[in-house]
């Protein structure tokens, strides 16, 4: 397998980050996925791994292609300017292939970008600096490659899995623990979802680099804080790059500055600017939205070719410091990540979290709740170390004081974390799932506050609904905007978790047994018992159900075509539907009362099969 990278420009860091550059990718992924088994106690830090994923960003080059077959041709092509490490294949929604490809060195990559050409016949186009390409067919004959035995390394790389077969796998799981991990496996950020977010980023810096003399656009949240699942937004910081060079004091001739005019701060003005160019100069940058009035303003954008949404705001290094924050705590113990992404996926399937912003809760104070809980000391000790205790070994290299003076200091090297601060307690997911819903059932939201910091509840200091102290800014609650009527429903549905997982432990295994239940969307739960065939978990193709022209067949047909297929009895059926809401008159148009429902049937439909 070819090697992750050849070069890295900062010699300044540790030995660990060499050995990690000279490795395979394999051992890469290992870094980001390590099972409940591992046994290694190397960690990474997160800077290391950004300025792995920086420097990857810089060798490579997204091109467009015909198909995945181009990748022969798009091979032999390269590899005429450089030394390719390895090429990742993958499709876009709109059915386009890409091919990423990472080159040996950065000069490498300088040299074929020299060599590439603008559109031939519109002179209206003014082509762009940016790392996506095209790649033309050939106007000759074609070249005869070279064989090479290099292979792609990924090749639909991007595909989102398959939601059925994922819920086959997780049935046919022998563990509850063994459900949460393949959940994990199956579903978090993958290499390649990792690498297209970070050339995302590049891109936007290739843009800055130009304007600014010393501008960085990194990416912080899920996408790099190991809790990302795939598919998961984009969330972008322009900020100043202040390196020691830019900042030594023997350099004595200095960049003059351009004094911002008018009554707004200099970034809000530059982030009107960014707007601009995002329309104007960013290839495959499609949707903006402008939202600048905001408390935080922001850039959203969509990106095309990687199918990545984005949310660009600037200078916001606090949310950089706690994705680091969150990396260090998810690599401290192998447990953390996969519970985070079961809890993540069930609070999205009862609907407690919702992809649009509003009085509830979100995946980033929930992913803290989880965190508060591995805090927490059970009878046979606990997972994750205080915050404070975190501070407490800071060392002098570890200070960072991010804008606004927010202090975000803390130990940053977890390989210095005596071991007795951390895993402590040996159980397993499934016992961790069941306690993390007992534990928030009784917790007392009414006069505590959640506190990663303290590791323990503390008095609430207003009488907010729910109350989660913002780990790096201790007198803000990350949850101020959940309601009342929104935490009431996190009571309760932590509540009904925890019940439903432990009588699911018990007796015969049911068709939703485990965490099937749990994060099985409650729409379609109906409709999947609807559509088993016996008692296998085998489900009818709808496509057998409807006719492509039968947009109104009548509910008695459906009902005895049902009874048919999957040898229910006509009573059964008629229970189904019931719950379902699919209730109307005999031999009456189906009527959906639940619009869900109704998304759900045509959503099927569309796609032919269960
Ligand atoms: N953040 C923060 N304080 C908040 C909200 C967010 O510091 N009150 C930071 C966190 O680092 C968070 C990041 O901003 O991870 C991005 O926030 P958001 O996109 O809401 O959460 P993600 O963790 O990215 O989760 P998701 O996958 O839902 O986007
Ligand atoms: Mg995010």
């Amino acid at each position: 397998m070819s090697l992750l990278f050849q070069t890295i420009k900062n010699t300044g860091k540790s030995q660990t980050l060499k050995k990690l550059i000279r490795s395979p990718i394999s051992s890469c992924k290992c870094l980001l996925a390590r099972n409940s088994s591992d046994v290694s106690r190397k960690f990474l830090s997160f800077d290391e791994v950004v300025l792995q994923r920086r420097d990857e960003a810089r060798r490579s080059l997204v091109i467009q292609v015909n198909s995945e077959s181009s990748f022969s041709e798009l091979y032999g092509y390269c590899s005429n300017y450089a030394t390719i490490n390895g090429i990742h294949h993958y499709k876009n929604a709109g059915g386009e292939h890409f091919m990423l490809i990472e080159f040996n060195t950065e000069d490498s990559l300088k040299e074929i970008l020299q060599s590439c050409s603008s559109h031939q016949k519109d002179n209206d186009i003014m082509a762009l600096q940016s790392p996506f390409l095209w790649f033309r067919a050939s106007p000759v004959k074609k070249d005869k490659l070279a064989s090479s035995s290099s292979r792609l390394i990924t090749k639909n790389g991007n595909a989102a899995i398959d939601e059925d077969m994922l819920f086959g796998e997780l049935t046919n799981c022998a563990t509850v623990s063994d459900q949460i991990q393949l959940l994990y496996d199956r579903t978090m950020l993958n290499d390649l979802g990792i690498r297209l977010r970070y050339m995302v980023a590049r891109q936007l810096e290739i843009v800055f680099e130009s304007l600014y003399a010393n501008i960085a656009v990194r990416p912080f949240g899920s996408s790099v804080n190991g809790f990302g699942r795939m598919g998961c937004d984009l969330d972008l910081v322009l900020s100043n790059n202040l390196t020691d060079e830019m900042s030594d004091a023997n350099k004595r001739l200095v960049y003059q500055d351009k004094k911002s005019e008018g009554g707004r701060g200099p970034w809000q003005r530059h982030m009107e600017l960014v707007g601009e160019l995002l329309e104007l100069r960013v290839v495959g940058a499609t949707r903006v939205q402008r939202i600048l009035h905001a408390r935080v303003p922001i850039v959203k954008y969509a990106h095309e070719f990687t199918d990545v949404d984005c949310d660009l705001c600037y200078n916001n290094m606090s949310g950089v410091y706690m994705s680091e924050l969150l990396w260090m705590y998810g690599s401290l113990d192998p447990r953390v990540r996969p519970l985070a992404f079961l809890v993540r996926r069930w609070a999205a399937a009862v609907g407690l979290t919702n992809q649009h912003p509003g009085r509830w809760i979100t995946n980033f104070p929930l992913t803290l709740m989880v965190l508060f809980f591995l805090q927490q000391k059970t009878s046979n000790g606990f997972i994750l170390p205080s915050l404070k205790n975190l501070v407490n070994r800071a060392r002098k290299q570890d200070m960072r004081i991010a804008e606004e003076n927010v202090n975000c200091t803390f130990l940053r090297d977890m390989n210095i974390l005596p071991q007795e601060c951390y895993s402590q307690n040996q159980s397993n997911l499934e016992t961790l799932l069941l306690q993390f819903f007992e534990y928030y059932a009784q917790f007392d939201f009414q006069e505590k506050a959640i506190c990663i910091n303290e590791g323990r509840p503390v008095r609430k200091p207003n009488a907010l609904p729910l109350y989660i102290v913002n780990p790096l800014a201790p007198s803000l609650n990350v949850s101020r905007n959940v309601s009342y009527e929104e935490c009431e429903r996190l009571k309760s549905e932590v509540r009904n978790a925890a019940w439903q997982l432990e009588a699911g432990l018990e007796g015969e295994r049911p068709d939703d047994w485990g965490v099937l239940g749990l994060i099985e969307k409650k729409a379609s739960r109906g409709l999947k018992k609807l559509l088993r065939v016996g008692n296998s978990h085998r489900l009818v193709s709808v496509k057998d159900l409807f006719n492509d022209n039968d947009e109104n067949i009548s509910e008695g047909g459906l009902r005895s075509k049902l009874q048919r297929l999957t040898q229910t009895t006509a009573k059964e059926i008629k229970q189904v539907l019931a719950n379902q809401n699919v209730e109307g008159k005999k031999d009456q148009k189906i009527k959906f009362k639940n619009n869900q429902v109704a998304n759900e049937v045509y959503r099927i439909r569309r796609n032919k099969m269960v």
